[in-house]
């Protein structure tokens, strides 16, 4: 199967795990691989997006075997009175190139609104680190029909102020009802979802950003469901939660990914 796009698989730790089991996934993580985690990084982008006081370590643990380390959030501001915020110079300074915006926890449980989801992303951009911006409607929504209507809302805040062509960004599609609930969008929500997004992109930036920017999965994304939602050329790949926790499960699904590219 030709794929338009290099598959992406974006560990997404949350607040989880340990500092000092890094180096223990990583060798766990080389040891289920196949045929071999440097085959699979020639092929896939491989993310994992960790805690920020593991962002240090795991960059220097992780950058060698050709897999990016992601922050889970950032502010907007170079600097100043924000206590327990992270700036993007902060993450210059120790190598971290990706971090993960507007994911759905943030947005309910720390309130985060489009309009700073904005700042945060177009921030990222200026400073050359890659964000991955998170969309997804909740339960009632997509009960009431407002799926798009909640996605194009989330998309144009952010996306539309900004020029895109040319700059790196990823899309995760995260329907807010699936995460962390066992209950994964079928291959058919999630490829209308993701073409719904990727016709957005084409009919609001370009041609170009919409065949390029690749367009993540999430929510409850499991090794069982893996090859079948891949199999949908429009899902670029996942931002996987509780089963990036452990290196097996992990490592299961990048073979899957592996066999799936190209
Ligand atoms: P989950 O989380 O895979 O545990 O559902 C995905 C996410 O929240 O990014």
């Amino acid at each position: 199967m030709t794929r338009p796009r290099k598959i992406c698989m974006a560990a997404n730790w949350k607040m989880n795990q340990s500092i000092h089991k890094l180096e223990s996934y990583a060798k766990d993580l080389e040891n289920f691989s196949k045929p071999s985690l440097s085959k699979i990084t020639e092929k896939l982008h491989v993310v994992l997006g960790v805690p920020a006081p593991f962002l240090e370590k795991a960059e220097s643990i992780f950058r060698p075997k050709k897999i990016s380390i992601s922050a889970q959030n950032v502010h907007w501001e170079e600097s100043g009175a924000f206590t327990g915020e992270t700036s993007l110079n902060m993450l210059n300074e120790i190598g971290i190139q990706m971090t993960i915006l507007g994911h759905s926890e943030r947005r309910t449980l720390f309130h985060e609104t489009n309009n700073e989801i904005r700042l945060k992303f177009e921030k990222a951009l200026s400073k050359n680190i890659t964000p991955i911006l998170c969309v997804g409607e909740k339960i009632e929504e997509r009960q009431t029909g407002k799926t798009f209507a909640v996605l194009e809302e989330q998309l144009s805040s952010c996306l539309s102020q900004e020029k895109l062509d040319g700059k790196n960004f990823l899309i995760a599609y995260e329907p807010v009802w699936a995460i962390g609930t066992g209950l994964t969008a079928t291959r058919d929500e999630a490829h209308e979802a993701h073409k719904f997004i990727r016709e957005y992109l084409e009919k609001k930036i370009s041609k170009t950003v919409a065949e390029e920017t690749r367009i993540l999965y999430g929510g409850s994304m499991k090794q069982d469901v893996t090859r079948e939602l891949l199999r949908s050329t429009e899902i670029d790949g996942g931002l996987i939660g509780g089963a990036s926790l452990e290196p097996e499960t992990f490592a299961s699904m990048l073979n899957i990914a592996y066999e799936l590219s190209p």
